[in-house]
């Protein structure tokens, strides 16, 4: 039986329009599982892209987000929020993950959706640019898209067009990421995530450009290279 998710209890229009790629109010309910976050505590969404995500958690746990992202405009963003009512719990910030414009110890908890590949990849990302950020045993709950197994060099030759080698520089697999966050976080969770069929299937039914250029590619994967990776864990 395909699995309910909460993001189907919201306008299919709105979501269609706000995705940027695989669905990510599908993946962060996968990603927080059971974790039921406090009413009104602080949480940062990095590089929340049209802010979906932000407003999942606003709606379904009633938190405080700090919506970050560096491509989409922070006055686009809280127009979106007003048009589901969301702008009281979200507060748009346009920046850079390299400079966020937070005190130290001042988040509850980080989520990252599809967009800590892009600045994370860097070992040294987390402990200069995050984690001073985060309170003792703050969450921490990121989602990337990842590979099944590590390509380096041996792109299959179906899948080159698709995959220049600047994609695939931020693109890994579980145990990779393990290796990245290995002493950083308590209570480390790395796993394959098991909504990439449903997420990337709501993306690749949009008529987003990108997602049209999506589908030829994930019609090359075949299911065989490509997975969504949930990191989750505790700072220390
Ligand atoms: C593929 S989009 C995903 C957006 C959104 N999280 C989602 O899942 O729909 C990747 C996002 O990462 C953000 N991003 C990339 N580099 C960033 C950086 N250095 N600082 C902040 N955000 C960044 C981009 O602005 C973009 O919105």
């Amino acid at each position: 039986m395909p699995k309910n998710y909460k993001a189907d209890n919201y306008n299919k229009n709105f979501v269609d329009q706000n995705m940027m790629g695989p669905n990510s109010m599908v993946i962060l309910e996968e990603l927080l599982g059971n974790i039921k976050l406090q009413r009104e505590i602080k949480v940062l969404d990095l590089g929340c892209g049209k802010a979906l995500s932000s407003v999942f958690l606003a709606t379904e746990f009633g938190v405080q987000v700090f919506a970050v992202d560096l491509w989409i405009n922070a006055t686009k963003n809280y127009q979106r929020l007003q048009q589901v009512h969301a702008e009281d719990l979200v507060i748009p910030l346009h920046a850079d993950a390299h400079q966020l414009p937070f005190a130290d110890g001042y988040f509850d908890a980080v989520v990252s959706i599809d967009a800590y590949q892009y600045f994370g990849c860097d070992d040294k990302y987390y402990d200069e640019h995050l984690k001073p950020l985060l309170k003792k045993d703050a969450l921490v709950a990121i989602s990337i898209p990842g590979m099944k197994y590590e390509l380096h060099k041996n792109v299959p030759d179906e899948m080159k067009p698709f995959w220049p080698d600047k994609a695939l520089i931020t693109w890994h697999g579980v145990n990779w990421w393990k290796e990245m966050f290995e002493g950083k976080l308590r209570d480390l969770e790395v796993k394959e995530m098991t909504c990439f069929d449903r997420a990337w299937g709501d993306w690749l039914s949009t008529d987003d450009p990108y997602a049209i250029m999506d589908r030829k590619m994930m019609a090359a994967d075949h299911g065989r290279y490509m997975n969504l990776v949930s990191i989750t864990g505790k700072s220390i």
